[in-house]
Formats: structure tokens, C-alpha cells, sequence
């Protein structure tokens, strides 16, 4: 039986059962941007930066989070679709202190990417009222909270990726905080300190300490290698 069918942008592409929109999107090279979005991982449709318009959807729906289905006729960068991105950026970056110039993520910053692509200039928000002091009492991990986007990424990397289970969510509302063992400062808490949750942060609220003053994200090389800390043996970039 050949697989269903859908629509992209006018391009009639095939998919397997299961899939969502944003993997057949993705397998036929069709860009949908992403913050949260963890390959093999549960989607938790956290940034609304993916989207799409689906013909006859009341909303836009999010394609990390939607599955995909038989006949559906998708639009990625209609400008309904492009004028959501556009103001959720403006969200995200009223959000925290986004001050790109002194980041240490400074061009390796996904939120940074999207909002240069899609040319989000101001703001018009006012931003949030709390203000969690930065962590940067282990040797490892430099943790800033006012650049956090609560995409949950580094939860899904901790949980699911590397099972340890030490990082969640915090508080409510406002309020809102990624959290180490119930809230305690990484050293700490369970945390092995096995880097994955700074390998997937979209933006400059994890960051490796012993990066600083090393050299900027771009003059920088990435290599496999295995963490030393824990015993286990994982291999990280
Ligand atoms: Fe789909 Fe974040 S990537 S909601």
C-alpha cells in the first residue's frame, strides 16, 4: 500500500504513519524553525516557533507537536504563519535580559539566528518581573536565568536523553523556572555534570565556564569526546 500524502507549500510529498508535520518537513528539506524541538524526544510544543498553517485549521498548529495526516495542504511561511514567529520572538526576547553584545553565546544563539532571519529589530513588551541571580558556583556550568526561555530543552536532555532525572521545571507563571533537584544550585543536586543540557541550550542561559575568556563560539572546534565525571562513559560533543 503506498504511504498517504500531504501538501507543503504546494509540493505533494509522502510520509510514514506516526510521523509529525515538522519530520516531514524536514526529511523533504523544508526548513520550519525550532527552539524547543529535541530529535527523539517527547515534543512539548514549549516555543511556538514552528507554526504552520494547516488549510481548514481553526489556528496555527504547532509542527513539532501535530501529526501528520492524509490530504493536509500546509503552508510554513504564509504570512500568517511568519507574523506569529515574528511576534513570539518579541516575547521570547522581553522574556530575560537578551543582551547579545556581552552573551557568551553571542553567534551561537538560536533564538539570536531567528530573530536576525526574520528581522525582529524591537521590542514592544515590557520584560519579566523576576530576577534569579546567575549560578556560577560549580567549576562546569555557568547557569543565567534571564536568558532562559523555558523551552525546557535541557529537561528533555536530562531526562530523556541521559535518564539522570535532575533537572524539571519550577514555580508557576511568572515565576517560572528551570529547577536542579527540586531547586538547588547544580552541585548540589543529582546533576553528573555531563554537559548535555549546555550542548542543547537554544540560547546563552547554559553555558560551559571553562569557555570563558577561551574564545568566542566561532573560533571555536567541537569534538567528540567522553565525559570523565561519573564513570558512565557518555560520549558528548
Ligand atoms: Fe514546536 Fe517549539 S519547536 S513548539
Amino acid at each position: 500500500m503506498p504511504n498517504p500524502q500531504l501538501t507543503i507549500n504546494s509540493r505533494s510529498v509522502s510520509f510514514a504513519p506516526g510521523q509529525t508535520i515538522l519530520e516531514v518537513a524536514r526529511e523533504n528539506g523544508i526548513d520550519i524553525p525550532t527552539l524547543c524541538y529535541l530529535k527523539d524526544c517527547t515534543p512539548t510544543g514549549a516555543c511556538r516557533m514552528c507554526m504552520v498553517e494547516v488549510k481548514g485549521a481553526r489556528s496555527l498548529l504547532a509542527a513539532c507537536a501535530t501529526p501528520a495526516a492524509e490530504g493536509m495542504d500546509i503552508q510554513t511561511e504564509s504570512p500568517k504563519v511568519i507574523g506569529s514567529r515574528k511576534l513570539n520572538l518579541e516575547l521570547l526576547l522581553a522574556s530575560g535580559e537578551h543582551n547579545c553584545i556581552v552573551c557568551e553565546a553571542n553567534g551561537a544563539c538560536q533564538l539570536q539566528a531567528l530573530a536576525y532571519k526574520y528581522g525582529v529589530e524591537t521590542v514592544r513588551f515590557e520584560g519579566r518581573t523576576t530576577n534569579y541571580p546567575i549560578e556560577d558556583n560549580n567549576p562546569l556550568i555557568v547557569r543565567d536565568f534571564s536568558k532562559c526561555i523555558l523551552c525546557g530543552r535541557c529537561v528533555q536532555a536530562c531526562n530523556e536523553v541521559q535518564v539522570n532525572k535532575a533537572i524539571g521545571y519550577g514555580y508557576r507563571g511568572a515565576k517560572s523556572k528551570i529547577v536542579t533537584s527540586g531547586d538547588r544550585p547544580y552541585n548540589q543536586s543529582d546533576c553528573v555534570f555531563c554537559g548535555q543540557c549546555v550542548q542543547v541550550c537554544p540560547t546563552g542561559a547554559l553555558t560551559e565556564k571553562k569557555a570563558k575568556g577561551m574564545g568566542r563560539a566561532w573560533e571555536m572546534q567541537k569534538v567528540r569526546t567522553t565525559c570523565p565525571y561519573c564513570g558512565v562513559g557518555c560520549q558528548i560533543w
